[in-house]
């Protein structure tokens, strides 16, 4: 049978059914999910009790994995997981919840405010793959923009004004927003800045979308007072209701999203209970700008 998709949101958001994530995909589901993501930016798939090895597996048809280093401050023999997945979850290598002061628990923070993974990176992610493998009991929802609606929605003045506007980001932007602000050298080496165009055109439908993200602090040729208030003013209008998708999580599925016409955030939850999301990344292809270094 093939695969069936429901869109579940006035402008994006679609519920597959009909495929086993756990078995190699087929050519033709391959192709209708890759189809799927395109126009709905956002698939939903229920009831996939996958392993990491199969999640790894089935993130490699759509392209290469990103490598995760340069995304976190946990150190590779203090990680959790081996298998090449970002560990979104609340929990240390112990498997308990990270203690409130936890320094890497403090930067996680970070995935709270709306974001675009990786878009700190000169060539940020195509899409990620997230997979609950323990939901929290209270809080946790993952909330996704739709940003070609956002885009759309504004005023041909400001669609003119934006077009060229070069940002810079850096995940010292967005943690520093929430007082995260102590680094060691080699974070600072790691996480800095790069440059992405606020405005991105899709390489598959060609639709424009606002290239926002938290990670974002500065715009080229601007003020950081100046742009940071153009910046805020834009988050607030793609974050309106009317562009946003509510994600209760169950346990088992695996929502999929394209970061390059979507933005995401996962909204407060019990600290003192596991939450376990495991991410597979798929890597972008080229960058938004011939890139410089932003210093
Ligand atoms: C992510 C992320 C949100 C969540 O995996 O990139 O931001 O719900 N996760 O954990
Ligand atoms: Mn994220």
């Amino acid at each position: 049978m093939p695969i069936q998709i429901k869109q579940l949101h006035r402008h994006f958001v679609g519920e597959v059914s009909g495929v086993d994530l756990t078995k190699p995909l087929t050519e033709d589901e391959a192709r209708d999910i890759e189809a799927g993501m395109d126009q709905y930016a956002v698939l939903i798939f229920h009831g996939q009790d996958i392993s990491d090895e199969q999640q790894m597996a089935f993130a490699l048809n759509f392209g290469e994995r990103e490598n995760p280093r340069g995304g976190n401050i946990v150190k590779p023999q203090d990680s959790r997981l081996s298998t090449g997945l970002n560990d979104v979850s609340n929990l240390g290598k112990d498997g308990k919840p990270l203690p409130p002061d936890s320094r890497v628990h403090l930067f996680n923070l970070g995935n709270c405010l709306w974001h675009s993974d990786s878009s700190f990176r000169p060539v940020p992610a195509k899409f990620s793959l997230l997979s609950a493998r323990v939901v929290n009991p209270k809080g946790g929802n993952t909330e996704f923009a739709d940003m070609r609606a956002a885009y759309d929605a504004l005023d041909d003045e400001t669609k003119a004004e934006i077009e060229d506007m070069i940002c810079e980001h850096s995940l010292m932007y967005s943690r520093g927003s929430l007082g995260f602000l102590d680094y060691t050298e080699e974070e600072k080496q790691l996480f800095k800045p790069v440059l992405q165009r606020l405005v991105r055109t899709h390489p598959a439908h060609g639709r424009k979308s606002l290239y926002l993200s938290s990670h974002a602090g500065a715009i080229q040729g601007m003020t950081v007072p100046e742009a940071r208030l153009l910046l805020r003013d834009l988050n607030e209008h793609a974050t309106q209701s009317e562009f946003v998708y509510v994600h209760k999580w169950a346990l088992h599925d695996l929502v999929m999203w394209d970061n390059r016409q979507t933005m995401h955030r996962v909204r407060r939850y019990d600290q003192s209970q596991p939450r376990d999301m495991r991410r597979a990344t798929v890597a972008g292809t080229a960058p938004t700008v011939a890139q410089q270094a932003a210093e």
